[in-house]
């Protein structure tokens, strides 16, 4: 049985019900979040209430809940996540009013649906094989910055990495380098580590910020700009970071190599950084 919080209540998840006039269903009109588990901590959880309260404000959704609250939710539900590693979802949306419309509701309460399952951490042999991406147009809206419910881009664009057996889709707008499907992409050139700066471009992932951190305490700078398409395919070196891949290598971009085609050492380094934090993965 998988527990849920369902807007104020504990239930198992298979008996939520949801109204079909509820907003998020009609016009993917909340927000959401992705939390890591380990060993039943959470994980950066802090950062992620703080993106939350911004996604909201961003919209307008009042959640009903305030951060103490919501941080409940999180704690409760890890309690009985699954071990050794787990994600908790939670959406907030502007909730289910009497009518459709899209105006915002005069008084509706939000919904917020919470449950936890299990994450597989990519293995440490997976990581040392590294991963593939493949790359299309971002034909995703200007405020990526809000995580939205509205993914159907990002649908669409994991569901092409998955066909062509790659681990992500990097997306690419303008000549530039955006995010992937569901994560953030890093490059290094000559022991050089560039990532596209956090505005309304990309969403400014947790652990992103984290990779940032981390090679910063290792002495590797870390340069947020404007990454060109033409640095991603010269590239020494490829990363993307998300709280379910955490930190992996990419070896192959479309049909070229990246760098050497295996793994390099700069994100050998801040791997090795990010696993003292959170234990090795199999
Ligand atoms: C579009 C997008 N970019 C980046 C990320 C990575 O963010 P985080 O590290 O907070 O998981 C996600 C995560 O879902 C995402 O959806």
């Amino acid at each position: 049985m998988t527990l849920a919080y369902w807007t104020g209540t504990y239930l198992p998840l298979d008996d939520v019900k949801v109204s079909p006039l509820d907003r998020g269903y009609l016009f993917a009109d909340g927000v959401y979040e992705v939390v890591a588990v380990y060993d039943g901590r959470i994980f950066e959880l802090d950062a992620h209430l703080d993106r939350l309260a911004r996604s909201l404000a961003a919209i307008r959704i009042d959640p009903s809940l305030d951060r103490a609250g919501i941080a409940t939710v999180f704690r409760q539900l890890a309690e009985t996540a699954p071990r050794p590693a787990a994600t908790i979802y939670m959406q907030v949306t502007r909730g289910a009013p009497a009518q459709r419309s899209h105006v915002f509701p005069a008084a509706a309460q939000a919904s917020i649906l919470a449950f936890a399952g299990p994450l597989k951490r990519l293995s440490r042999a997976q990581q040392e094989d590294g991963f593939a991406l493949v790359s299309a147009p971002d034909i995703r809206w200007l405020r990526c910055d809000i995580k939205s419910i509205a993914l159907l881009p990002s649908v669409l664009a994991a569901q092409n990495a998955a066909e062509a057996g790659a681990l992500e889709t990097v997306m690419l707008r303008g000549g530039l380098v955006s995010e992937c499907a569901a994560s953030n992409v890093f490059v290094v050139k000559d022991g050089r580590v560039a990532t596209p700066i956090a505005d309304h471009r990309i969403l400014d992932g947790i652990n992103r910020r984290l990779a940032i951190r981390l090679a910063e305490e290792l002495g590797i700078a870390v340069e947020q700009r404007d990454v060109a398409e033409a640095e991603l395919r010269g590239a020494d070196e490829i990363w993307i970071t998300s709280t379910t891949k955490e930190l992996a290598p990419i070896v192959r971009l479309d049909d070229a190599a990246v760098g050497s085609g295996r793994p390099g050492p700069v994100w050998r380094r801040v791997r090795d950084a990010f696993d003292s934090l959170v234990g090795r993965p199999e």
